[in-house]
């Protein structure tokens, strides 16, 4: 069975997907710790009401990020993960900290990456009047939101969106492709070796698309 550490900032909708399809059985995996830097963290709540170990470190009480980040993976490790996912986990990690997690840290980003690094994803994809958004799951490397790809959901952008509107379309996908992306994991099925993502075994040349029914074709 999977085991997932999940660090989260804020309001933990995507912790609330993988709960909800571990309790139901959609996704095989347990969840070893929710994570914060943020004691306030509603994705804290989520965690404790689902009876799951929740921890927050506040990052005013560390002199430099690096301390902060060996304290945070410390507890992270310890509760041994096979993989960590951020999930809207809203601090950079130290590249050292990022390093030796190699092929185990997992990020969830709402755009079309590499299209719309940093915040603000969905204004920055009206702004430039594309017909296509979405999200992406990728591999954590110290470039920030420039690891490797391991697959994306595309949503249509609708005349007359706006950023509301358009994210609330893009975080339905989003949950589907997190999931989906960790039911690769837990089958064993992904591998980043070297600076190329395996999937079954091949290099991904591109990465791969979620499908109308919420898998990969
Ligand atoms: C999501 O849009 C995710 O892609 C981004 O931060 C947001 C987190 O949402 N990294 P939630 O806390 O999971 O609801």
């Amino acid at each position: 069975m999977l085991r997932i550490a999940v660090l989260a900032s804020g309001r933990g909708s995507n912790l609330q997907a993988m709960i909800d399809a571990i309790a139901v059985g959609t996704l095989d995996a347990r969840i070893t710790g929710v994570f914060s830097d943020n004691a306030a963290a509603p994705a804290l709540r989520r965690a404790v009401d689902a009876g799951l170990p929740a921890r927050a470190l506040d990052p005013k009480s560390f002199a430099k990020r690096s301390a902060f980040d060996a304290a945070l993976f410390g507890q992270v490790e310890a509760s041994q993960p096979d993989v960590i996912v951020c999930a809207g986990y809203m601090r950079l990690i130290s590249a050292p900290a990022v390093r030796e997690r190699r092929g185990r840290l997992l990020n969830i980003h709402p755009s079309l990456l590499p299209a719309f690094k940093g915040l603000h994803t969905h204004a920055q994809a009206l702004a430039a009047g594309v017909h296509e958004h979405g999200a992406s799951v990728h591999f954590i490397t110290p470039d920030l939101d420039g690891g490797p790809v391991i697959a994306q959901a595309r949503v249509p952008v609708l005349a007359g969106d706006q950023a509301d509107s358009l994210s609330r379309r893009v975080l339905a996908r989003e949950h589907l492709l997190l999931l989906a992306t960790l039911r690769l994991f837990a089958a064993g099925r992904v591998a980043l070796l070297g600076e190329a993502i395996h999937v079954d075994g091949r290099p991904l040349a591109t990465p791969l698309q979620l499908a109308a029914n919420n898998d990969f074709p």
